[in-house]
């Protein structure tokens, strides 16, 4: 990406928030303990259980696949299987560290907007009890999706259930969780830990943030010994509070809703920009920070000479055009414009 150009490609390409910047500034005074026995991890702790209750343990993380991973390790044998969707992050874009680090197999689910249901999930329990097949015990969603969509708390709640039908977990690769509490107007509380959720993987760096991640454990009966699972795979930071301190500000003011409300609000537009461009077919509905669109080959080779983005399908010209909390009105109508210049 040459300096200087625009990123529509990521929300993970935008600055750290200034008021989390000047977090990290009055955090950085003196000396404090390492590896989180400091006041200011203990603060930010306290900031999640307002969010979430106290009956919940939460552990910082530095990566979102250090959280899906640590998590979902931590609470499988290596002959278990973990459920997801084919377009899920686990499966295309940890380089394999699930399987690697977990050992179990993961049992993808063919799904156009990343999204699961019990119904897909049901042929899958025909393995259970069998020793020749790897046994299903967690299903793992992504909220908001790969593709920006949202599940509503009835579809949580149903793959909730049906876990607990099967004595199976539900985990959560919350890495865009603000974006999706936005998006359907719900606390991140109501769409985890009320609907069912056992083990949360908790995004910030995705939202204004930097490698400030978190697992949130509703069901506290699995977090026993976590941290041992936390440092075996890499993911203990000693200056926790510098991790600490982003948080904090994260929660205060309510930081993580405004900045992923703009971050929704600048997709719509882009959205409401473009639909009736009719060399442009978008082809998700736009529910968080996301618009996935098609489009003449040579329009997006056009587009790109000035705006960085990623095309997200090949095969049928499909890209990703991904806003952030640092994302202005301006910079879509720049964008909307250059767009219709690479059409000509
Ligand atoms: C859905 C989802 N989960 C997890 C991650 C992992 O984040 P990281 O790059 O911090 O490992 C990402 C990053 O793009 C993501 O999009």
């Amino acid at each position: 990406m040459k300096r200087g150009l625009r990123s529509f490609a990521s929300d993970n390409n935008a600055p750290v928030h200034e008021s989390v910047m000047r977090a990290l500034h009055e955090v950085n005074q003196g000396d404090a303990i390492g590896y989180g026995d400091d006041i200011h991890t203990l603060e930010a702790e306290q900031k999640f259980k307002e969010h979430f209750g106290q009956d919940v343990r939460v552990y910082f993380m530095m990566t979102g696949t250090g959280s899906n991973v640590a998590s979902l390790s931590h609470i499988t044998r290596p002959y278990q299987a973990i459920v997801c969707s084919d377009k899920a992050h686990l499966e295309n874009d940890e380089c394999g560290s699930p399987e690697k680090i977990s050992g179990c197999k993961l049992l993808t689910i063919a799904s156009d907007d990343g999204k699961i249901t019990p119904e897909q999930i049901a042929p899958f329990m025909l393995s259970v009890g069998f020793q020749h097949h790897s046994q299903p015990k967690v299903i793992s969603i992504t909220q908001s999706t790969e593709l920006g969509r949202v599940y509503q708390l009835d579809e949580i709640r149903r793959l909730a259930m049906f876990a607990d039908e099967h004595d199976m977990y539900l985990h959560m690769d919350g890495s865009r969780l603000a974006n999706a509490a936005a998006g359907l107007g719900v606390s991140m509380a109501e769409m985890t830990k009320f609907v069912g959720v056992d083990v949360l993987s908790f995004g910030g760096t995705k939202n204004g943030l930097m490698a400030a991640e978190a697992v949130i454990f509703f069901n506290t009966e699995l977090a026993d010994g976590f941290e041992y699972t936390r440092k075996q795979t890499a993911q203990l930071v000693s200056k926790m509070r510098y991790i600490s301190a982003q948080f904090s500000a994260y929660f205060s003011n309510e930081l993580w809703l405004s900045n992923a409300k703009h971050a929704n609000n600048m997709a719509g537009l882009l959205a409401s920009k473009i639909q009736d461009i009719e060399q442009v077919s978008i082809t998700q509905p736009v529910e968080t920070n996301a618009v996935f669109a098609t489009l003449s080959r040579e329009a997006i080779e056009k587009l790109q000479r000035q705006y960085f983005f990623y095309i997200w399908n090949a095969g049928i010209n499909e890209v990703r055009w991904m806003t952030s909390y640092n994302t202005t009105e301006e910079d879509i109508h720049k964008f909307v414009e250059a767009l219709k210049e690479a059409l000509k």
